[in-house]
């Protein structure tokens, strides 16, 4: 039997009017599936020592080398904004092979810790605060820009010791705990160091400070800018720690490994280039999910922007709201209180 012979009544087929739903404000309001929240949002902050003036970093307009006053503003503004939270990252006036300014208890990154948490007791006392996180991290303090210790190999060629730049990042995980660091965000992409920095916070008695991990970073041409904004000293690149742009498996492989380890949020970097991974790490992770929109994607936007090429605004609010929409549960995002503000 051919179907002309069966099918000789059709049902009355509406015309389908997707666009019905799209015809006023409201109704797009009402089913938009994706919604931006200020506490989603944390703004990555860069504090300087031995400046007397926050600096403007060129490659990301609007964004600043902070002093420790400056900082205390900046921090102020998150928390009227209604921002998630900060993440610190610190940029030493002196540099050596150790990266011993990461670890001491008076370097510029835990000092930063301490004003941002004493700011925030006396801006936000009684509502919620943005959490206080910083990157446990040694290229910001090392004198040749790397994210481990380094160590001349047998054969000669230099390689980034694993296992003896785990020791390090437990000391500074604990010095930043011990700050008042409410969450640490280990980014240095060392095998392990989940792990190693829960067991040394454990240890320290800093078992509620929780570890945002890294999971999936990748190496990535998009940290562009953030190298100018840390004075970055490096020559050559991460690929033999961060990850290979062409690898998805080994994101989620990393996520799962992050997770064993111990991690209370998992994070992938950068965001827009990697939406796939992150639906996927989204789809596994039974913690909460972070995306960070990195310098290059920020600059990116604002050098279209300033050339009129773009509207500015539409294109921030859609490409966060894409990060979202891709899995993510936070966003980092250079733009979080200009956000926050347009989101009110
Ligand atoms: C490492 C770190 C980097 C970024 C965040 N943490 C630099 C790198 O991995 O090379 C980049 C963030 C950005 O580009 O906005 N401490």
């Amino acid at each position: 039997m051919t179907s002309e012979t069966t099918n000789t009544f059709t049902l009355p087929r509406p015309i389908v009017r997707p666009r019905r739903l799209r015809a006023t404000p409201g109704l797009r309001r009402l089913v938009a599936e994706t919604r931006l929240r200020p506490a989603d949002l944390i703004w990555p902050l860069f504090v300087k020592e031995g400046i007397d003036e926050p600096v403007p970093i060129s490659s990301m307009p609007g964004q600043f080398q902070h002093t420790e006053e400056s900082l205390a503003e900046a921090v102020r503004r998150a928390a009227e904004a209604g921002l998630g939270g900060v993440m610190l990252f610190g940029i030493p006036a002196f540099r050596d092979a150790e990266g011993s300014a990461g670890v001491d208890p008076n370097g510029v990154l835990q000092r930063a810790i301490r004003l941002a948490r004493a700011t925030l007791a006396e801006a936000a006392p009684d509502g919620p605060a943005p959490v206080v996180m910083a990157d446990t991290c040694l290229d910001e303090f090392t004198d040749h820009g790397h994210c481990g210790l380094l160590r001349t190999s047998a054969d000669g060629t230099v390689v980034v010791d694993n296992d003896a730049t785990l020791a390090v990042y437990q000391r500074m995980a604990v010095a930043q705990a011990e700050a008042g660091a409410e969450i640490v965000g280990p980014s240095g992409m060392m095998d392990g160091q989940v792990g190693a920095i829960r067991q040394a916070l454990d240890e320290a008695g800093h078992q509620d400070v929780a570890i945002l991990a890294y999971a999936a970073k990748y190496a990535s041409a998009f940290y562009g800018p953030f190298r100018e904004a840390v004075d970055s000293t490096l020559r050559g690149d991460r690929r033999t720690y961060q990850m290979d742009p062409a690898n998805r498996r080994e994101g989620l492989y990393e996520t799962e490994l992050d997770i064993a380890e111990g991690a209370d949020i998992v994070m992938v970097k950068p965001a827009a280039s990697y939406l796939d991974v992150l639906t996927r790490v989204a789809d596994l992770s039974p913690v909460p999910v972070a995306a960070y929109q990195v310098s290059g994607e920020y600059a990116m936007v604002e050098a279209a922007a300033a050339n009129g090429w773009i509207n500015r605004q539409a294109a921030v609010i859609e490409a966060t709201l894409a990060v979202k929409r891709a899995g993510a549960n936070l966003v980092l995002t250079y733009w979080a209180p200009e956000l926050a503000d347009w989101l009110d």
